[in-house]
């Protein structure tokens, strides 16, 4: 049995961080190294204010606080923590590919790719290298051809390795109870002794039944598939909220009729602005992208019509805004209650509201964003407009063509109005005061709730028009 006591992780981002940091708060008795080449993300990790770590995640601070300079370490120490490792995690991001063959749909693989070199270089003895990072299938064949060259090089010295893929699940907001207590922990490899090793970890504090074994190829291509199906049951959702608009149906209704159902299962099933994250789209595009060069065409052009649904809906959104606001918005002033892809994070990647916003703007509209947790800075990134300014305001507000936003961190934005539109399901905007919101927008004006969080009757009683994604009820 390999016995491990010391893991280095490559990578102390979003899943590195908190993945190690449950590893060493369970297991006591490994030394835990996280390293990174970007020396500021170290630094926030080791402030001794724990506000700054690079991460938020709800648990994670009271793990760090118990296990930081114990049994967990965070460092730029790449070389040395690699040359002391038993186990090394690549954790590293795995964005799509900007350029060159693939671009647009296929995973960069350079980090992933430099990180084995420096595997292969820095590493003593028997290592036991873990994917962690979501990568396309056959991964683990580039990695295990690195590690090999250098087991040839350096036979004499008793180097050796073992490729093992163990993809993460954890979302968002809650990934410290997903890794805590997940459905389940997938081990791909194909050498038994090492995949123990890895299995003893997950032991200490998962069910056995949970901790599954598969083959190298499986456990990669579960990672994507699991995804693409979580982002395709929301195209599903989000389709049929089309249709329950043309017809006279409640999407909820439709969710909880079907969710009943125990084949289909209730969660996942809430309709909105279409899904975001820096996940689902790159994982299908993925998915396409293999498919294609498979040849497997009819397959990669069923999961790309995932994407193409999500693309066609939160565009349906925007449309339908300017379409209710009497054919055109410009110079129109629009609430936009939440930027982040969904409530409790301030991470805006491949967020709807993004797009739709750009969308609105380009029909001239004003916008004034509303977001508890996401800063202006983000928002003038991901809008990317933030350096072309209107010559004639006086306040110099950031302009697309004729349209402009306003980021405000308060509520005092609804003077005037034409619209609220609600893009984020925040707690905060579940009990707004209609009534008194109302009396400072403009007559007619309208609510546009992408979420399903505002109580219709309430709405409706301060006199102002509802759409609802999905609501066909009051056609
Ligand atoms: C992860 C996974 O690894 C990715 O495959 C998955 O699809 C999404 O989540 P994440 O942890 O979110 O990525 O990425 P990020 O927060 O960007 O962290 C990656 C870290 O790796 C960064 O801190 C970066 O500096 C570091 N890095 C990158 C290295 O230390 N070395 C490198 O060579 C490249
Ligand atoms: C996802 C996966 O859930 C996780 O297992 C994987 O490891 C990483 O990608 P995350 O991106 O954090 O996690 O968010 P998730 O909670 O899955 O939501 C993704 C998007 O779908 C969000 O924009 C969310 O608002 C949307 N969504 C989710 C819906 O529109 N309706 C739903 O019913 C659920």
């Amino acid at each position: 049995m390999i016995k491990v006591a010391n893991i280095c992780c490559i990578g102390a981002g979003y899943v590195g961080g908190p993945t190690m940091a449950v590893i060493a708060d369970r297991c006591p008795k490994i030394d835990v190294n996280v390293v990174d080449i970007d020396e500021e993300r170290i630094k926030k990790w080791n402030d001794k204010d724990l506000k700054n770590l690079p991460v938020y995640e709800p648990g994670l601070a009271e793990i760090i606080e118990r296990c930081r300079n114990v049994n967990l370490h965070f460092s730029n120490s790449i070389k040395e923590k690699i040359h002391d490792a038993d186990m090394v995690f690549i954790s590293v991001n795995t964005p799509t590919k900007k350029k060159g063959l693939g671009a647009g749909k296929a995973s960069d693989l350079r980090w992933v790719e430099e990180s084995a070199r420096q595997v292969a270089k820095f590493s003593s003895g028997h290592t036991i290298v873990v994917e962690k990072s979501t990568l396309p299938v056959r991964t683990a064949e580039v990695i295990q051809s690195i590690l090999r060259s250098s087991e040839e090089d350096n036979e004499l010295n008793g180097i050796s390795f073992n490729v093992l893929s163990n993809p993460e699940f954890l979302a968002e907001g809650t990934a410290i109870k997903d890794l805590e207590n997940p459905d389940r922990v997938l081990i791909g490899g194909d050498n038994l002794e090492a995949m123990n090793a890895l299995h003893a970890i997950y032991s200490r504090w998962v069910s056995k039944e949970k901790i599954l074994f598969t083959n190298i190829w499986s456990s990669e291509l579960a990672k994507l598939t699991a995804n693409a199906f979580l982002a395709q049951r929301i195209s599903s959702i989000n389709s049929i909220a089309a249709m329950c608009e043309a017809t006279g149906a409640d999407v909820r209704e439709v969710s909880r009729a079907i969710g009943t159902d125990s084949r289909i299962g209730s969660k996942f099933l809430d309709s909105g602005p279409g899904f975001g994250g820096s996940c689902f789209k790159k994982d299908i595009l993925n998915l396409v992208y293999l498919a294609e060069y498979f040849g497997l065409n009819e397959v990669a052009n069923f999961w790309e019509s995932v994407v193409n649904l999500n693309n066609w809906h939160q565009n349906r959104i925007s449309k339908l805004v300017v379409k209710k606001l009497f054919g055109t918005v410009t110079g129109k002033k629009i609430v936009v209650l939440g930027f982040a892809f969904k409530a409790n994070t301030n991470d805006t990647r491949e967020s709807a509201a993004i797009q739709i916003c750009k969308d609105l703007m380009d029909e001239g509209a004003e916008i004034w964003i509303h977001d508890p947790k996401v800063n202006k800075l983000q928002i003038e990134k991901d809008l990317n407009i933030g350096k072309i300014y209107n010559r004639d305001s006086e306040e110099n507000k950031p302009i697309n063509k004729n349209g402009r936003w306003q980021f405000s961190k308060n509520f005092d934005i609804f003077d005037n109005a034409h619209a609220v539109l609600m893009l984020t399901e925040w707690d905060e905007y579940k009990n707004i005061d209609w009534e008194g919101i109302s009396k400072r927008m403009v007559n007619p004006s309208w609510v546009f709730d992408a979420r399903s969080i505002v109580d219709p009757i309430k709405v409706k009683k301060a006199n102002l028009n509802l759409w609802r994604v999905g609501d066909g009820t009051s056609k």
